[in-house]
């Protein structure tokens, strides 16, 4: 498959390179994806990949005390702008040489995100795109985990201060707080339905890549029980998070997991560092990660893990209003 012309730089400064620009690369990569997905549309291999997606495992016992991290929102908000800006990223990763693309969608204002479900609700798969249309969202991404068979959300799920599911999961989350903070980390069920941390949105990953500035991937994978090929396996993935002054970060690294293509969690961690991260977690990928923009599919969504361009259905995303 011929890849989406990327910017590739030595490893040496990624911070000055990581996140340049955006408008000018994203336009290109609009431009090319009409013609990507024709050519795409050609090369069927069919059959399917369990991997990245597959959730076994995923509900275990609830933490029996909360452990958090909760940062402010910024103090430079603009309260009628979310002060979105996506870019197309990439560098070299520096551990491994391995290149990749990625889409990072940044938000100044968090009160213009919020996570987003199917008009239907739990139980339903819909594309990325028709659940990004349906709630009005300028920029989207697929989110939580669900069961493939059917349809069910895994996990926590609060959507505008309204609790959709309060699950029993050792697994991380990401959210906000009423109070203009952001809290990422492990809840105990009556946690989330309590009232008690005051969420407005709140969703269950897989894995906490970035606490507090560093990986925290060694420990959450054990905490979590996260599978070993769930964290090695090369594949597309989305992550969110929080920089250091306050704005929120949505990030997608393409891939196909049939090939290898894409990272796998460390390499994952290490780009998200790279990028300034402060606390972000791992959300559903592999076929599932999906970047939506201004009513289109900007990145190569893999549904069926092979080189065939395409949404797959999934429940929760991720949405950033205009
Ligand atoms: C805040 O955002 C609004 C809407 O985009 C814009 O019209 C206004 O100029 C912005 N204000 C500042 C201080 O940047
Ligand atoms: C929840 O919000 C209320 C009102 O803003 C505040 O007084 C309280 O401290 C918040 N709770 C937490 C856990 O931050
Ligand atoms: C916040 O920090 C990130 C990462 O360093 C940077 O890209 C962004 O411009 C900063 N945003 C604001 C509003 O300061
Ligand atoms: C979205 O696309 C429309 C039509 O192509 C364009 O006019 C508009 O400027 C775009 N908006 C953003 C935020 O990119
Ligand atoms: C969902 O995506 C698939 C694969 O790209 C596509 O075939 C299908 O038409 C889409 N469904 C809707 C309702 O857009």
């Amino acid at each position: 498959m011929p890849s989406s012309p990327t910017r590739t730089a030595s490893a040496s400064s990624p911070r000055t390179h990581a996140v340049f620009l955006a408008l000018v690369a994203a336009v290109v990569a609009l431009l090319l994806h009409s013609a990507t997905l024709t050519a795409a549309a050609a090369a069927t291999r069919g059959g399917s990949h369990p991997g990245v997606e597959s959730v076994g495992q995923l509900l275990q016992q609830s933490p029996t005390v909360a452990d958090v991290e909760v940062q402010p929102w910024s103090a430079a908000i603009n309260a009628s702008a979310s002060g979105l800006v996506v870019s197309q990223v990439s560098f070299v990763i520096k551990s491994t040489q391995r290149s990749f693309q990625g889409f990072l969608g940044t938000v100044v204002n968090p009160a213009f995100f919020k996570y987003a479900l199917p008009s239907v609700g739990c139980g339903h798969r819909v594309n990325t795109s028709v659940t990004a249309k349906q709630n009005n969202c300028l920029f989207a991404t697929n989110a939580g985990f669900f069961d493939v068979n059917t349809g069910a959300c895994i996990g926590n799920i609060v959507i505008d201060g309204k609790t959709v599911e309060a699950a029993v999961t050792a697994r991380v989350n990401f959210g906000l707080q009423g109070q203009r903070s952001f809290i990422t980390g492990y809840l105990d069920q009556s946690d989330v339905q309590s009232g008690k941390y005051n969420l407005t949105q709140l969703l269950t990953g897989a894995g906490w890549l970035v606490r507090d500035g560093k990986s925290y991937l060694d420990t959450s994978r054990y905490t979590e029980s996260l599978d070993s090929n769930f964290v090695t396996e090369k594949a597309p993935r989305t992550s969110i998070g929080t920089f250091a002054n306050g704005t929120m970060a949505i990030f997608v690294v393409d891939g196909e997991e049939d090939i290898g293509t894409g990272v796998d969690l460390y390499e994952f961690t290490e780009i998200l560092l790279d990028l300034g991260l402060t606390n972000a977690i791992n959300l559903d990928g592999g076929g599932s990660s999906a970047v939506f923009y201004n009513n289109t599919i900007i990145d190569r969504p893999t549904c069926n893990d092979t080189p065939v361009i395409c949404e797959r259905a999934v429940t929760s995303i991720t949405c950033v209003l205009p």
